[in-house]
Parts: structure tokens; sequence; C-alpha cells
């Protein structure tokens, strides 16, 4: 009976978004939950998706029929050329398979579960998980669901509040051989933080020393740079050194479509002989962990995305779209910093500049946080991340100045 069924801890974004919502003072700020706003505070509707969207609902033929298992053919072909290029090898080689999945949530459940179901290293000590510390909240909990350990490699340095980038390399080294890495693949959530490329090739190197198995979330192509192609370098270092790798793709940042749920799973096999077989097994294997989970995968969002990435006009507008956002989100950066600057306020804030992408890990500690929320009605998560994009002109001079009164008390 369900009297033994105890209370689960209420989600940490949703909760934190419901109680923004139930907020009736004037003067309050979103920076909880990682989705974009628009200088008014406002959802931003992408004027591609609305372009995409119109033309859509104008197709006489359009209709509600199941998609395949796998989701719509284009939009799997064009997210893996998005992800790994128009030339990848990769692709011409025929050996990546993607299917269509609930988003970059889906993705990585849809990844967790093969490795839970399929893989099989040398040690039992393998078969786990490494997630960076701190990671997304939800990681932990898609990879316990599917019954495999989540073990932790350092990210975070407090002192600097950039890279731990020897803790970082250490924890890899150390991870028995054949372990699963899961790596952000730009605009590290919730840090900002990302690897520079001479880092990101010694992580290469020792993950192909230890033959790591990595696995991607990209959830924020376009998003960290402004540049697809520079977001997605880390995967295409690690894709042309020849790994065998597992990809999860979100279109909910990058296109706004975030109740859509339309993202992409990636298996990319390494070049050899048997490399197209082998895609077709993971493949079939693949399809029946979906079935059973979503049957197949929602047809709209995926639908708007594939018209954008199929269309070369629609594609450039969708790249402008993305300079619009990730524009204002470093506009942003730069005036919350001048504004403590201004304040004077005690401690460093350069990394609120350096750190990329929708966050910034302010080194605010939990009890500030609960300060900015209870007097004035900011609100952010416990571990001290803010969303950039709740920032905007109207609100950074007031956010700055809650800060710096926390920061001083
Ligand atoms: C976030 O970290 O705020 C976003 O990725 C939204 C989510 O689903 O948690």
């Amino acid at each position: 009976n369900a009297d033994v069924v105890p209370q689960a801890p209420e989600d940490p974004l949703f909760g934190l978004m419901a109680a923004y919502r139930k907020d009736t003072d004037s003067k309050k700020v979103d920076l909880g939950i990682g989705a974009y706003r628009d200088d008014n505070a406002k959802p931003w509707v992408l004027p591609v998706v609305k372009a995409a969207d119109d033309l859509l609902r104008k197709d006489p033929d359009l209709n509600h029929e199941y998609l395949p298992i796998g989701g719509l053919a284009d939009f799997n072909f064009a997210s893996q050329k998005l992800i790994l290029g128009k030339d990848s090898a990769a692709i011409q080689d025929k050996r990546v398979i993607s299917l269509q999945t609930i988003s970059g949530t889906g993705a990585v459940h849809l990844g967790s579960a093969f490795i839970s179901r399929f893989y099989n290293p040398q040690s039992a000590e393998a078969k786990a998980i490494y997630c960076s510390s701190p990671t997304w909240a939800n990681h932990n909990q898609i990879i316990t669901n599917v019954h495999l350990p989540v073990k932790t490699y350092p990210y975070f340095s407090k002192e600097t509040k950039g890279l731990d980038f020897d803790g970082m390399i250490k924890a890899i080294e150390s991870a028995a051989e054949g372990s699963v890495i899961l790596l952000h693949a730009c605009a590290h959530n919730p840090t900002g933080v990302d690897p520079t490329r001479d880092q990101w090739t010694k992580i290469a190197h020792v993950m192909r020393q230890k033959r790591h198995f990595p696995f991607f979330d990209c959830a924020y192509q376009g998003f960290a740079s402004g540049s697809l192609s520079t977001d997605a370098w880390a995967i295409n270092y690690f894709v042309d050194q020849g790994f065998e790798l597992m990809i999860a793709q979100s279109y909910a940042k990058n296109f706004g479509l975030y109740g859509e749920r339309a993202g992409c799973f990636h298996f990319v096999a390494a070049p050899s002989a048997n490399a197209q077989d082998e895609v077709a097994r993971v493949g079939s294997q693949l399809a029946i962990l979906q079935r059973s989970e979503i049957s197949n995968p929602p047809a709209y969002g995926a639908r708007i995305a594939s018209m954008v990435l199929n269309d070369d006009k629609l594609f450039s507008q969708w790249e402008e779209d993305l300079r619009t956002m990730s524009g204002r989100i470093i506009s942003m950066r730069k005036a919350l910093k001048s504004k403590l600057d201004e304040l004077e306020t005690p401690g460093k804030w350069d990394h609120i500049t350096e750190q990329i992408g929708m966050f910034s890990f302010t080194g605010l500690n939990e009890q500030q946080v609960g300060k900015l929320r209870e007097k004035f009605h900011v609100y952010m998560t416990k571990n001290g991340r803010i969303s950039m994009a709740g920032l905007n002109t109207k609100n950074v001079e007031y956010f700055a100045k809650a800060l710096d009164s926390v920061v001083r008390e």
C-alpha cells in the first residue's frame, strides 16, 4: 500500500520556477531555470522558429501519424551534420546511428540505459558513469534510475572559480580502465567553465590511454560562443581521434523549443571494417529500448528544427537568432561585472565575464542565496548558479545592488 512510499524532495529547478511564479513582488528576478529570456524578462520565440512554424501550418499534407521509432529521418540526419560537421568522415563512413529523443534528457537517458544494458567492460568497477562535480542536477537521477553507479571527477575550483584541471585529469587517470566519462560539450552547466582546446586534447589523451568511453552532453551548441562549429569543437576533436562515443543533443535552448522536447542521441563507432555492422546492431537495440519507453518520439518540435536545419536561408536566420541570444547574455555579463566594479563589491568578480554560456557560478553560498530570495525576491539555485538570461537592462542594477548587500553582511 501507498503508506510505504516516502515523500520525495521537490525538484530544485522546477520547485524554484513555481516559487518565483507565486511571488507577487514587482521587483522579483528569476535567475533560476536555464531558459532564455528577452530584455523584458519574457520567453522569446525565435523569429526563425516562428517562420518555420508558419510554413509548417500551411502544409496541406501535414498529418498526425506516428513517426518511426527512431524519429524523423531528415531531422536525425541534419542533427548528425550539425554536431559532427557536414563533411564528417564518421557520417561518410556510415558509422553514426542517431535516434530522435525527448530532448537532451531523453538522449542522456537512452545512452545511460544502453550502457546499463549492454556495456561490458573488463572490470565491473568501470561500469559506472563519471560526472563532473558539480554537474546538471538531473544527470545524477537519470543515471541512477537505470541502476548505474554515478562517480565524480573534480571540475570546479572554488579558489580560481575556473576549471580544476589537475583534479579532473587525475580523477580520469585513476578511474578504472574503460569507464564511461560524461563530458559537457560546451557551456558547462552549472559552472559556465569549459576546458580550453589545449586542455581538451590532454583530456582526450588520458581517455585514450585508459580506454575510457566518452559520453558528451551537448545542450548549448551555439550558445557558448555564438558559433555552432566552435561549440562542437571538443566533440569533433574526439571523433577525429577515433573514439567510439555517444552524444546527447538538445534543441531546447538553441531553438527555444523547451516544451517541444526535440533532441537527438548519436552513437559513433570507431573507424574499423566492422563499424557499419556495429552501428546496425547498436541501432537495433536502441530501437527496442526506445519502443518500450516512449514508443516513438513527438513530431512537432523535430519538424520545426528539421525545416530550419535543412534550408539554407532559414539556417542563416537561425544563426542570426543564436547570435542575438548569446550576444545579449554576453552584454549582461559585462553589465553585471561593471555594476559590481562601480559598487566596489568585496571579492573578485572576473569570473562573471570569463565564464560562458547560459550560466554563471557566482561563488555565493547557500546562506547568501537564501537572503537574496527572502530580502530581494531574487531566485537562483542554492549552489550559487545564476541563469544569465534572467538579467536584463532593467534589473541588472537591482541585482548587482542586492548581491553587493548580501556579500557585505
Ligand atoms: C537548467 O539546468 O536550468 C536547465 O537545463 C533546465 C532543466 O531541465 O533543469
